[in-house]
């Protein structure tokens, strides 16, 4: 259980939210990607932070793999820690939205309540949730990390979309099919999608 700090005040600062944003000529959001493993979050992730920095934004990228390194090393993949994880996870976008930033959040998060917790952390439109979509089979079949044949020979247990469930969106904001367009096409989509809702200045 958790042990709650007692007499924790909201300080108020100064320099807030919309002064942040003003300054980086960008509305501070979050993009964020849920798929399998082996979808493309990273990959397209990666290249959408590529260009808005080209364009002299400021994006900042919390992926799964490499915020289980730190933050959030004490974390498996059973159902529990997987929420806890993506709860972490949240409050840390929340805050980096709060510094003006555009944060692109890849992470499998399978599941539905977790990711609908994640946007209500967020104001109206700050939030947007990117479906990366590749069947099952297209994932198993790239394997990039070789997890998949790992799970299928019971070497690795819960592994999502073998022995864990996926919940995918039922009205993501945006849904990129991975399996019939090119990284750098869905990128293209996903700032044209920030376009779109005037979020780029
Ligand atoms: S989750 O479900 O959101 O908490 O997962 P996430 O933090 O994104 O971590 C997923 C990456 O961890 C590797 N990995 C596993 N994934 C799923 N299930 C199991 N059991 C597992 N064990 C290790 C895997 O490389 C995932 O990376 P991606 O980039 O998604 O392929």
């Amino acid at each position: 259980a958790l042990r709650r700090a007692s007499n924790i005040h909201w300080q108020k600062l100064e320099v807030d939210k919309t002064a942040r944003a003003l300054q980086k000529r960008q509305t501070p959001c979050v993009l964020w990607f849920t798929g399998l493993s082996g979808a493309g979050k990273s990959t397209v992730a990666n290249l959408v932070e590529k260009r808005l920095h080209a364009m002299g934004h400021h994006a900042y990228i919390l992926d799964g793999d490499n915020v289980r390194h730190g933050l959030n090393r004490d974390l498996g993949f059973t159902a529990e820690d997987r929420v806890e994880n993506i709860r972490r996870v949240a409050e840390v976008s929340r805050l980096f939205v709060d510094a003006g930033l555009i944060v692109l959040v890849s992470f499998i998060s399978p599941f539905r309540a977790e990711r609908r917790l994640a946007r209500e952390r967020l104001e109206d439109g700050e939030f947007l949730e990117v479906f990366v979509d590749a069947p099952l089979e297209v994932c198993e079949q790239r394997d990039p990390k070789g997890l998949y044949r790992k799970a299928r020979a019971g070497e690795i247990k819960n592994f999502t979309g073998i022995d864990s469930v996926y919940e995918p969106p039922e009205a993501a904001d945006l849904r990129l099919h991975t399996d019939q367009a090119a990284p750098d096409v869905l990128a293209e989509q996903v700032i044209q999608a920030l376009r779109a809702r005037g979020m780029l200045r």
